[in-house]
């Protein structure tokens, strides 16, 4: 079995510590009104939790992706839409440039967007080019020094707070995905427009808009990687970004399961505690179980990332089985709380309702299959030991 660090230990603590301090208070007033988290992210910044697997070269913390799994698991048991807002800028934006980025694009942008000085957002959705990411509409036309950058992206979690967009476009359609580039925009850039924020199910206080770029110019030194890496570079660091929101979505099972727990332990009916009849005692074993089984899949892909091996496949796994888990396990923690669950005040149907966008996001759980059973049946399963 792997071992916790005493460095993974002490950041579940702090981010257990920090969750229940600095986040509960107003969480569900936050979610009622679809108000941004402004206070509590700048809260995380200040912990250290925006760039936390990025080098401290960069200003990051420098931690495994264990670590960044646990404090993700933490914070998503109080607020999932502050751990959206964290997951996309750790792992999908600071990771993304830390890996693939030249030496003048984290000195210049990851150097800010680790302390979480500005934040990130990955946009790579387009209004008809969602789980077919191959078929972006988006532009980015060589024009010598710069790409000139047309098109509209859809659904992007951080879209009206950040300050840096990584942004997918098709340069040479003929190539197909071979075509795609990635760039770093800024928001503040000329023909960068910002929608409005999506009234959405759940995560309702992370900061969801589409983003229209019209004839913005994209300086050539902004391009990440080679021409035509940008769907190489997206698929990989979305690999990465998985993890992270399979960790969001273990979290919102285990707040879910940890609220119902209690519940069931103190609501009396027919006599005794709901928790000693069987249709409530099978129900959270049920949970206990199938969260435990999550746990263990995240953590693999985390160990997996963290030495080195290829992650792809245990990141679509954890995030399949951990979205599922979340959806099934929130869907039962109100079921356990009946009518108190369906009212605000309890937490769990928020929870309920957070873990439905774990399913959607990052590759739905049906791309997570189409991923899987493509490796299964090219023969890449790999024996699924811990370490
Ligand atoms: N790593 C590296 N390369 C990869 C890869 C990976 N994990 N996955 C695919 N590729 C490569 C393939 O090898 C292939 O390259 P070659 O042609 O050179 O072999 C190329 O990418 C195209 O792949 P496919 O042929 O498999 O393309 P496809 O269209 O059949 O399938 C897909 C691609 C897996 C469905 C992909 O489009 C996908 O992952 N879709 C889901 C998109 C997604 O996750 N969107 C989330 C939006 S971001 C978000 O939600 C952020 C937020 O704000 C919260």
């Amino acid at each position: 079995m792997y071992q916790l660090s005493e460095e993974n230990l002490a950041v579940r603590d702090a981010a257990r510590d920090f969750a229940q301090q600095e986040l509960k208070p107003g969480v569900i007033e936050r979610d009622r009104k679809m108000q941004y988290p402004a206070e509590q992210v700048q809260a995380m910044a200040n912990m250290g939790f925006l760039g936390m697997m990025t080098s401290p070269e960069y200003g990051g913390g420098g931690m495994d992706t264990m670590s960044y799994v646990l404090a993700m698991d933490e914070i998503s048991r109080i607020d999932a839409s502050c751990a959206v807002i964290m997951s996309v800028n750790n792992s999908l934006v600071c990771f993304g440039l830390e890996k693939y980025g030249t030496k003048e694009q984290k000195e210049k942008y990851l150097s800010r967007l680790a302390p979480g000085t500005w934040l990130g957002a990955f946009c790579l959705s387009e209004p008809e080019a969602g789980s077919d990411a191959t078929s972006q509409r988006t532009t980015a036309v060589d024009q010598g020094d710069h790409y000139l950058l047309n098109g509209t992206k859809n659904w992007i979690t951080n879209g009206s707070s950040s300050d840096i967009h990584l942004v997918m476009a098709q340069s040479d359609p003929e190539k197909g995905h071979k075509g795609i580039n990635a760039f770093i925009v800024e928001a503040g850039w000329d023909g960068v427009n910002i929608g409005p924020k999506e009234d959405k199910l759940g995560i309702r206080s992370s900061d969801t808009t589409s983003i229209t770029y019209t004839d913005v110019k994209v300086p050539k030194a902004n391009r990440i990687g080679e021409d035509g890496f940008g769907f190489t570079f997206a698929m990989k660091t979305l690999s990465g970004g998985r993890i992270g929101i399979a960790a969001q979505a273990l979290g919102i099972a285990t707040g879910a399961y940890h609220l119902s727990l209690e519940y069931a332990q103190q609501r009396e009916a027919f006599g005794k505690p709901i928790a000693k009849h069987q249709a409530i005692s099978f129900k959270l074993a049920d949970m206990a179980t199938r969260i435990e089984a999550a746990r263990l899949l995240v953590y693999q892909a985390a160990i997996r990332k963290d030495q080195g091996k290829d992650y792809a496949l245990a990141s679509s796994m954890a995030k399949l089985y951990a979205a599922e888990t979340a959806m099934q396990v929130t869907v039962d923690a109100v079921q356990v709380h009946g009518g108190y669950g369906y009212v605000k005040e309890y937490h769990v149907e928020r929870l309920m309702r957070d873990a439905k966008i774990t399913q959607i996001y990052e590759g739905t759980s049906e791309i997570q299959k189409l991923i899987i059973s493509r490796d299964i049946l090219q023969g890449n399963l790999y024996v699924p030991t811990m370490v």
